[in-house]
């Protein structure tokens, strides 16, 4: 069998890791790929905005299934052209990834369908957001509606971050995505990363995760795509997924079905689960990065049969095996991340990490020159590696960081730290 994945950072090292140990795979192509998934694929030029070229390409090559990583390809429609093509395809068309695409989007949704989530208000000028703010009070949330990169939610403390937050929205701070804007209610709760499988019609749970978005140790700093994470996310016991299920996803895929656009791929729910149970705080429709890292760590399953069941509309009756371990991942950035990374330094010592027991070193932006090789974007490296314990899990990925050279990097040292805390 021949895939072709779309993507290049860690969560596509991670998937073509995954495939790539599959005995039903033949080649694996990543487009572009990464100087890391070089190592187990062939990495190509194929611009993924140029969806004639992904079509030529799948036909020219007897692509059996493309797996789009990222979600920027997603919300260009890229599945939409590979499935009118009759190309096999992981991912949800244009209209359904408007989950991610469309804050507005979801939170209509959620309203006309009775899922649990923030209350909120959406608004395209400044005076009628302000007015809501000052009514509401603070804590409040505020957010561009579009991709803003995960970069685009404001938590404010008092209602005059808050106001400076809608400034800045409309101010093009964001980009586009910033030409409305919404604001809801602050939830007060642990966060969990809860992903699924989706054909269209069924959903499977496919793993917990909790991320750790800002760029300072102890959750200080800037919010960046994401630091490390770890899994699976304690407060997601068998019941909490059971609900979630019962009253977020399900509720979900039937809603998307009736209004015309039926989910297909990794849908990715953000939750809060506040004292009334899970509420939802974001779609996405792919993958976390670096989420998909520590649960490729933990699939037992090959991947790939259950991509193709996915694709073809057939996931119902699948139930994936996970180790019990816990995995965990520290991501390697440059320094300037995330505002300004530096890129260039060169980096060494990854085989001698990666030849420790159960720890993973996957590639992100890096590159090779004069055959070294060197930072070329924020987020660099990511180390993952799996154990009994959060506690030793740590360890053992700290101890695989230790043997990495990169002066000109950095990292947050306490990846963990509230389940670390709770073990204890
Ligand atoms: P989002 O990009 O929507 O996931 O938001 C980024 C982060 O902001 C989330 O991971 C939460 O930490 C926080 N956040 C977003 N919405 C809320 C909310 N309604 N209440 C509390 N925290 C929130
Ligand atoms: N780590 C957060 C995300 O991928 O959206």
């Amino acid at each position: 069998m021949k895939v072709l994945l779309i993507g290049s950072g860690g969560r596509e090292h991670a998937l073509a890791w995954k495939i790539a140990a599959s005995p039903l795979l033949s080649w694996l192509y990543c487009a572009p790929g990464n100087p890391g998934m070089a190592k187990i694929a062939e990495n190509i030029d194929l611009n993924a905005a140029d969806h004639a070229a992904v079509v030529a390409f799948c036909r020219k090559n007897y692509i059996d299934l493309v797996m789009i990583g990222p979600e920027a390809p997603l919300v260009n429609g890229l599945a939409d052209t590979l499935r009118n093509a009759r190309i096999r395809v992981v991912g949800p068309g244009a209209s359904a990834a408007q989950l991610e695409g469309s804050k507005g989007f979801t939170k209509d949704l959620c309203a006309r369908f009775a899922i649990p989530t923030a209350v909120y208000g959406r608004f395209n000028n400044i005076a009628e957001a302000k007015a809501y703010i000052h009514a509401q009070g603070a804590p409040i949330v505020v957010k561009a509606d579009g991709l803003a990169a995960g970069k685009g939610v404001v938590v404010a403390m008092t209602v005059k971050e808050a106001l400076v937050a809608v400034d800045a929205c409309f101010d093009g701070m964001f980009g586009p995505a910033g030409s409305e804007v919404v604001v809801e209610e602050f939830l007060q709760g642990e966060e969990a990363s809860f992903f699924c499988l989706c054909d269209g019609t069924t959903a499977i749970p496919f793993g917990t995760a909790q991320d750790h978005k800002r760029v300072g140790e102890g959750d200080s700093g800037l919010n960046t795509g994401g630091m490390g994470a770890y899994s699976p996310a304690f407060v997601m016991t068998p019941d909490m997924v059971e609900r979630t299920m019962r009253e977020v996803i399900e509720p979900t895929m039937k809603a998307m079905a009736e209004i015309g656009t039926p989910f297909n791929g990794i849908l990715f729910a953000g939750l809060i689960i506040t004292a009334d149970g899970p509420k939802l705080v974001e779609y996405n429709v792919r993958f976390g990065d670096p989420e998909c890292q520590v649960l490729m760590m933990r699939l037992q399953d090959d991947l790939l049969p259950l991509l193709i069941a996915a694709a073809d509309g057939k996931l119902a009756g699948y139930e994936p095996a996970w180790s019990d371990d816990v995995s965990l991942t520290v991501v390697l950035v440059a320094k300037g991340y995330p505002e300004a990374p530096e890129k260039g330094s060169v980096i060494e010592g990854i085989e001698e990490a990666a030849a420790l027991p159960n720890v993973l070193v996957l590639h992100a932006g890096t590159a090779l020159q004069d055959g070294k090789l060197i930072a070329n974007g924020g987020r660099v490296l990511n180390v993952i590696a799996r154990d009994k314990t959060i506690k030793e899990t740590q360890r053992k990925a700290y101890a695989a960081i230790g043997k990495i050279r990169w002066p000109d990097g950095f990292w947050r040292s306490d990846i963990g730290w509230r389940a670390a805390t709770r073990e204890s």
